[in-house]
C-alpha cells in the first residue's frame, strides 16, 4: 500500500515533469522583426478596402450618365463602372485634375490627371498619365461597363484621385495625339469622392 502510493507520487512528478519538457520544446512564437518597417510606405496595403465613388452627370446638350466606384486592392485600385446614354462605340474614359464638373462643357476639370508628368497613353502602357483609364464601350443598347484593376491610381499619397474627376468623352481616346488622345467632346463629367458602396 505504502510502496503503492510512493510509485503513483513518483509517477505524477514524472508527468508533471515531463509534460513540462514537452512545452519546453515547443517552437516559441516568432519575435516580431527588429526595426519594423518604419521609413517605409507602405500606404497602399494599410489603406486596402477603401473606397471612393463619382457618379457621372450629363454636360449641356449630352445624356451620358454613369457612375464609378474605386476601391482600394492589394495590386491596385480596382474601377468598376457602368454608363447609358451613349453612341454605341467607344468613348474615352479619363480622371481629369480639377474636381470641377461646373462648366456647361465641362472644361472646367482640366486635363488629364498628370501627377508624373507622363505622356498620354492606353492604359496598359507603363508610362501614361495616372488618369489614362483608355476606353468605354458602348452596346447599341447604348450601355456601357468597365471592371478593371489600376496600378497607376490610388486613393492615398500623390497619385489620389479623390477630389478629381472622371470624364467620359464623345469619341475614342486613339492613345497616340498628346495629350488628349482626340477623344473629343466630355459628355459626361463627376467629381471622386470619397466612400460610398
Ligand atoms: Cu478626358
Ligand atoms: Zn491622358
Amino acid at each position: 500500500m505504502n510502496m503503492t502510493r510512493t510509485t503513483l507520487a513518483v509517477a505524477g512528478l514524472c508527468a508533471i515533469i515531463g509534460v513540462g519538457g514537452l512545452r519546453a520544446q515547443q517552437t516559441p512564437p516568432p519575435a516580431p522583426p527588429a526595426g519594423g518597417h518604419a521609413g517605409h510606405d507602405h500606404a497602399a496595403p494599410a489603406a486596402a478596402g477603401k473606397t471612393a465613388t463619382a457618379k457621372l452627370n450629363p454636360t449641356k446638350d449630352s445624356t451620358a450618365r454613369g457612375e464609378v466606384t474605386f476601391t482600394q486592392e492589394a495590386k491596385g485600385v480596382r474601377v468598376v463602372g457602368s454608363f447609358n446614354g451613349l453612341q454605341m462605340g467607344e468613348h474615352g474614359f479619363h480622371i481629369h485634375e480639377k474636381g470641377d464638373c461646373s462648366a456647361p462643357d465641362g472644361a472646367s476639370a482640366g486635363g488629364h490627371f498628370n501627377p508624373m508628368s507622363k505622356p498620354h497613353a492606353a492604359r496598359e502602357t507603363a508610362d501614361r498619365h495616372a488618369g489614362d483609364l483608355g476606353n468605354v464601350k458602348a452596346d447599341p443598347y447604348s450601355m456601357g461597363r468597365v471592371d478593371f484593376v489600376d496600378e497607376h491610381i490610388s486613393l492615398d499619397g500623390p497619385n489620389a484621385i479623390i477630389g478629381k474627376a472622371v470624364i467620359l468623352h464623345a469619341q475614342k481616346d486613339d492613345f497616340t495625339t498628346q495629350p488628349t488622345g482626340n477623344a473629343g467632346a466630355r459628355l459626361a463629367c463627376g467629381v471622386i469622392e470619397a466612400g460610398g458602396k
